[in-house]
């Protein structure tokens, strides 16, 4: 009787990157030893390394997976075309100071899945050298059925913004909806399901550099911002199907596919510290000003991944989550600013505090490197008159990727319909208040 992972009910366990031990079934994996000569229930050990052998033990992954068939049952990889994805670098080589935003981008009409329904908007660095990112977008509308997909250019930071994904991974299986983020680590393969009828739109980043992680604390101290115990990762769990599948692999910048004669979802057990896990952003523990002045927006790291520069990072996660604000003598929302940093932002719901209008769930926005943003005119007015009692920022849920690299936006992405070329004009409304007799 073939055994199928969708209809195998959700169980996570809890913590961050820690070294789980789980099995599907009972002393499938081995004590004491990773690879022992014979494997309960005739299955296959698999290493799978998130890191070089010889990486501090800090930051070494590596996972021991316990599986029906090797990954190396499949046959020769061929080339598959994909219309929307995009790797750095871009063969056109120059990015854009100008200031970007998107609507959201358009459900699809025709059937779509996953891994059809990804969209490029920006990239940065080169993937070839481990630094930088893919954004991109995903809006589907079908199950991935008969296919599997795994990135080898880098680990998948999912950003749901409308309808909920199940992922069937190697690992076991994950729900994620909006206001939750998933990690899916380089090299894992999972499958994208959503509710029957239902439609799926969200951001995804590739992140080609070192693995995401929590932000060191400083003088915040022990606890704040991500907790560790909030991170699930899934308890083992498999199919064990056999017919014709595809597995789309994502290498070098292109998509390749290989024919399975099974479903690759059949580790058994495993342990190890590489895991896909999710997270819900409504447990962020958000830390802010209690007297004047704004904290910069570090403050609201959900996840960083380091480059070789240190306290510059080759992305960050973080958002804007509901708060309180309560600051004295103080223009509450963000302020104008130009950053040596690169930052996409995209909301997940509500309104953004700095925007009065044209920000929208699921749309984006890009401000490079030193390009000058802020507040639009109206919500300057606004702020700068407004009375310093408490408020709550309730209904909100924004994010950046921020990056030390600078974003360049894919041909399609400038060309897109639902770009708003007028975007600069938001600031247009900011006239001169200055009065040399008045101080
Ligand atoms: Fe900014």
């Amino acid at each position: 009787m073939s055994r199928r992972l969708d209809q195998t009910p959700l169980a996570y366990q809890s913590g961050f990157r820690n070294h789980f031990a789980s099995e599907a079934l009972p002393s499938a994996l081995p004590q004491g030893q990773n690879s022992p000569q014979r494997c309960a229930y005739g299955l296959y050990a698999e290493q799978l390394t998130g890191s070089a052998f010889t990486a501090p033990r800090s930051h070494n992954l590596r996972s021991w997976l316990y599986r029906i068939r090797p990954s190396v049952a499949q046959s020769a990889y061929r080339p598959l075309e994909h219309g929307g994805l995009a790797t750095a670098p871009l063969s056109r080589p120059a990015a854009d100071p100008n200031q970007m935003r998107w609507d959201p981008a358009p459900l699809p009409e025709a059937a779509t899945d996953f891994i059809d329904g990804l969209a490029t908007i920006a990239v940065n660095g080169d993937a070839g050298t481990q630094a930088g990112c893919g954004v991109h977008v995903y809006a589907c509308n079908q199950d991935m059925t008969e296919r599997f997909f795994y990135n080898a250019d880098g680990e998948l930071l999912i950003v749901p913004q409308l309808g909920t994904l199940r992922l069937g991974t190697e690992f076991g299986a994950l729900e994620v909806g909006n206001g939750e983020i998933a990690v899916i680590p380089r090299g894992v393969k999972f499958q994208v399901r959503i509710s029957e009828g239902d439609q799926a739109r969200g951001y995804v980043c590739e992140n080609y550099g070192s693995p995401l992680e929590l932000p060191g604390l400083g003088p915040i101290g022990a606890n704040g911002l991500a907790n560790p115990r909030d991170f699930q990762s899934p308890v083992a769990a498999y199919e064990d199907l056999e017919g014709d599948f595809e597995l789309v692999a994502k290498f070098s910048g292109a998509l390749w596919a290989t024919r399975l004669d099974h479903s690759p979802l059949d580790v058994v057990a495993w342990h190890g510290n590489v895991a896909p896990y999710k997270y819900d952003l409504a447990n962020f523990n958000t830390i802010n000003t209690v007297s004047f002045d704004h904290p910069d927006p570090s403050i609201f790291t959900v996840l960083t991944s380091a480059s070789d520069t240190e306290g510059m990072a080759n992305i960050d996660f973080v958002i804007f989550p509901p708060r309180w604000m309560v600051a004295d003598n103080t223009f509450r929302p963000p302020y104008f600013h130009r950053n040596l940093m690169s930052e996409f932002m995209g909301l997940i719901h509500g309104e953004y505090d700095a925007k009065a209008e044209g920000f929208l769930p699921g749309g984006a926005s890009l401000h490079n490197c030193m390009s000058p943003h802020g507040p639009d005119a109206e919500t300057f007015e606004k702020a700068s008159d407004a009375s310093l009692e408490p408020q709550y920022q309730g209904a909100t849920l924004a994010f950046m990727f921020e990056s030390r690299y600078v974003f360049q936006p894919t041909e399609k992405a400038l060309a897109a319909d639902f770009r708003q070329r007028d975007y600069v004009d938001v600031w247009k409304g900011l006239k001169s208040h200055f009065d040399p007799t008045r101080p």
